[in-house]
C-alpha cells in the first residue's frame, strides 16, 4: 500500500514536473512603438523561437513614457520596443530604465547603442514630407522643399502632423526644428507653422495615411512610413526631404526597470538587435535603415538613402523634451490629442 501511494505521488512529482517544463519559459510583455504588424511579427516570431508567451501593447513615444512613468512602482511591462531613442533618455533621467549591454549589441556600431547600455538602436528613420500628388495638382499647389516652403500661404490648412507630446516621430521635427534654428527662432516658426496645420494626430504614421486617402494635402512624417503606405496602395503618395536639412531617429530597444520578467527581457533585447530579427522588419513594410552591421538594409530605402541629415543631439533632445514639449504646447495653445 505504502508502496502504492509513493509511485502515484512519484507519477504526479512527474507530471507537475513536465507541466511546469512548459510554461517554465515563462511570460513577457512588449510595449510597442513601432508599426502594429511589425510589432506583432515580432512577437510572434520571439515566441516561437523561444517558447517564451509574448505579448505587446502598441503605443505613440509619449504614451508609453507616461505610462511608464504612471506604472513605476508597479511596471507591468519588461521591454519597450521601438520608437525614437529621445523618449528612452528622457526615461532613463526619471529612473525608468534598466541599462543592459548585449552580448549582440557588438554587433551595433557606437553611434546607434548608448555607452552605458541604456539603450540599443535597432533602426534608423529619416523625418520628410508626404504629399497627395492628385490633391496638389488639383489646387495648383508645389510639393513642398523645405521647412520654410511649409509657411506659404498657399499651405494654410492643409498640413498634417503628430503633435510631439504623444508622437515620437513628431518629437523629433520639432527637436530637429529646434537644433536647426535655435531656440526662439525655432519656437516662432513652429508657431507660425500651426497656423498651417489642419489637424494634429496622435500618432506619428496617422499623418502619411491621412495625405494617402487624399482627407489632407501634405503631412510631415518618417518618410519610411510614407514609402510603406504607397506600396500598400496609396498611389498618389509622393515625398521629399527638406533641404535645409532634416532630423532622424533611431529606433531603440531598452529594458524597463523593475519590470516582472528581466530574464526574458534580457533574451528579447539580444533577438531584436540580431540581423535576423532587424531584417525581418520589411517583411512587414518597415523600411527603416538597420543599425545591426551585417543586417541588409530594405531596398525600399534605397530611394532616400541620400537625404541631407542634421548633426542630431539625441542626448539634447532626450534632456530638454518636457521644457519643448511645454513651450510647444503654450504657443501653439495645443495639447496632445487624446482619441
Ligand atoms: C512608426 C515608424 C517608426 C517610429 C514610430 C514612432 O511606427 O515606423 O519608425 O519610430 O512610428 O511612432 P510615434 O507614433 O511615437 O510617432
Amino acid at each position: 500500500m505504502k508502496k502504492t501511494i509513493l509511485l502515484i505521488l512519484a507519477a504526479a512529482a512527474l507530471f507537475v514536473g513536465c507541466g511546469k517544463k512548459e510554461s517554465d519559459n515563462g511570460k513577457l510583455l512588449i510595449y510597442a512603438g513601432l508599426m502594429e504588424d511589425h510589432a506583432s511579427m515580432a512577437a510572434k516570431e520571439f515566441e516561437k523561437e523561444t517558447g517564451i508567451k509574448t505579448e505587446f501593447v502598441r503605443m505613440s513615444s509619449g504614451e508609453t513614457l507616461a505610462r511608464v512613468r504612471a506604472e513605476k512602482e508597479n511596471m507591468s511591462a519588461s521591454v519597450w520596443y521601438g520608437g525614437p531613442i529621445d523618449a528612452f533618455v528622457a526615461a532613463n533621467e526619471e529612473g525608468l530604465i534598466e541599462p543592459y549591454k548585449s552580448p549582440v549589441s557588438e554587433e551595433i556600431p557606437a553611434k546607434f547603442k548608448d555607452a552605458n547600455g541604456v539603450w540599443t538602436g535597432i533602426y534608423v528613420g529619416y523625418l520628410g514630407f508626404v504629399g497627395n500628388k492628385s490633391i496638389l495638382e488639383e489646387k495648383g499647389m508645389e510639393m513642398p522643399k523645405s521647412w520654410q516652403d511649409l509657411l506659404k500661404p498657399e499651405y494654410k490648412g492643409e498640413i498634417v502632423t503628430a503633435h510631439p507630446g504623444s508622437s515620437g516621430t513628431a518629437y523629433t521635427m520639432l527637436s530637429t526644428v529646434v537644433q536647426s534654428m535655435g531656440e526662439e527662432k525655432g519656437m516662432e516658426y513652429m508657431q507660425k507653422l500651426n497656423g498651417q496645420i489642419r489637424q494634429y494626430t496622435k500618432s506619428g504614421t496617422a499623418p502619411g495615411r491621412m495625405v494617402g486617402l487624399g482627407e489632407a494635402g501634405v503631412g510631415i512624417t518618417f518618410l519610411h512610413d510614407a514609402i510603406k503606405y504607397r506600396k500598400e496602395g496609396y498611389k498618389d503618395i509622393i515625398i521629399a526631404a527638406p533641404s535645409e536639412g532634416t532630423g532622424f531617429e533611431i529606433g531603440g530597444v531598452a529594458i524597463l526597470k523593475n519590470g516582472p520578467d528581466l530574464e526574458n527581457a534580457k533574451k528579447f533585447v539580444d533577438w531584436a538587435l540580431s540581423k535576423k530579427a532587424q531584417e525581418m522588419g520589411q517583411t512587414v513594410g518597415s523600411y527603416q535603415f538597420l543599425t545591426n552591421k551585417d543586417a541588409v538594409p530594405p531596398q525600399e530605402a534605397a530611394e532616400i538613402k541620400d537625404t541631407k541629415l542634421i548633426d542630431y543631439d539625441f542626448e539634447w533632445a532626450g534632456l530638454n523634451r518636457k521644457r519643448l514639449i511645454e513651450n510647444f504646447s503654450q504657443v501653439t495653445k495645443t495639447s496632445a490629442p487624446k482619441e
